[in-house]
């Protein structure tokens, strides 16, 4: 072959490599154009493998030189085809991967306290300020507790059937209609002086309405000690009275009954929406009926036993749905039980 032969030849495997080059569109196809034109085992190697058997030196140096600038082209043309598509593979990459900031997030809605308790913390927390502890007692009770021990006659109409949901474990136990329970049971455990609220579920036979609903809770409170004044029952609700509703609401007692308490009382407050001018909430009146309470009667500090003679003391109960009702502005009870998120997530 003449130097002019193998020179042609050479210029066209460079040629055809070019092509070959520009179709490799991936990085494994690139590999293998590599093997084919630049490797030991390529053509081109080949004919320089030939190169040997030419005698003429001036020959073998151009067709050498040739050879050497068609491998350099043609690795610099691999070199830079190898970078643009491991740019193109990296952009393509970087985009689908890539995060749209501006896109809205998907908002998660925390769980919180439902506003039962909420406000039951925040009772539990007012009392304990005034040194009160808080105690807890059973749901289902007897007889015994949820009346007797508290002086309520057989024959009292809290007895019947229809306020109390009586079980069929025995005809003595009950679902408790009140927290007075917890007076009793708290005082047979400790002895005086005493100082105790009791936060908790109450349960009673009644028609669901507006205002009420078969289970609610109450607060009941009771303070016994040496010399324990009606004073003091008043100082103590004023201020819880006043921390509850975060600011200064005057309180009134009227004489009520209770079994429990001697004297007895029903505790008013101004009425938050009308400052006592009257309006729908407090039926024009301008108070708003908040609690019952009195000074422990002494028949109750008898059923408890010897430790408690020669004691006094002051209780109170009252429900806090409607503390709740009358701080919120929430007009209807059943809005606690319904589990509509549109109303629990407001607190
Ligand atoms: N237990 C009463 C009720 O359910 C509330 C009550 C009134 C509790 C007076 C007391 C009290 O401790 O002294 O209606």
């Amino acid at each position: 072959m003449t130097d002019q032969e193998i020179s042609t030849q050479l210029q066209s495997i460079k040629k055809e490599a070019l092509t070959a080059l520009s179709h490799c569109d991936t990085l494994d196809l690139l590999e293998n154009w590599k093997q084919a034109y630049l490797s030991r085992k390529s053509k081109f190697n080949d004919i320089l493998k030939n190169l040997g058997k030419i005698g003429d030196v001036d020959t073998k140096k151009t067709i050498g030189e040739l050879a050497n600038t068609i491998k350099d082209e043609l690795l610099k043309t691999f070199d830079e085809a190898c970078t643009t598509l491991n740019a193109k593979f990296l952009n393509e990459q970087i985009q689908k991967e890539a995060i749209d900031v501006s896109l809205p997030g998907i908002s998660y809605k925390p769980g919180h306290y439902h506003p039962l308790s909420q406000i039951c913390q925040n009772i539990a927390q007012i009392f304990s300020s005034l040194g009160f502890e808080q105690v807890f007692g059973p749901e289902v009770e007897t007889n015994y507790y949820n009346f007797d021990a508290l002086n309520i006659d057989a024959d009292h109409p809290a007895r019947d059937e229809q306020d109390t949901f009586y079980t069929s474990i025995a005809p003595h136990v009950l679902l408790r209609s009140q927290t007075s329970t917890v007076q009793i049971r708290s005082m047979e455990k400790t002895r005086p002086p005493l100082k105790i609220i009791s936060i908790g579920r109450v349960y009673r036979n009644e028609e669901i309405n507006a205002r009420k609903y078969p289970i609610f809770h109450q607060v009941e409170g009771l303070y016994v000690n040496s010399k324990v004044s009606f004073g003091q029952l008043k100082w103590t609700l004023q201020k819880f009275i006043n921390a509850f509703f975060e600011r200064d609401l005057k309180i009134r007692l009227r004489p009520d009954f209770f079994p429990f308490t001697e004297p007895s009382a029903e505790v008013d407050c101004e009425c938050p929406f009308c400052d006592t001018k009257g309006c729908k909430t407090c039926g024009h009146k301008g108070w708003l009926e908040i609690l019952g309470c009195g000074m422990v009667h002494p028949n109750v500090l008898k059923n408890v036993g010897e430790n408690y003679q020669g004691y006094s003391g002051f209780a109170f109960g009252m429900g806090v749905e409607r503390l709740a009702m009358i701080k919120y502005g929430i007009y209807d009870i059943r809005y606690f039980y319904n589990n509509d998120l549109r109303f629990i997530g407001q607190f």
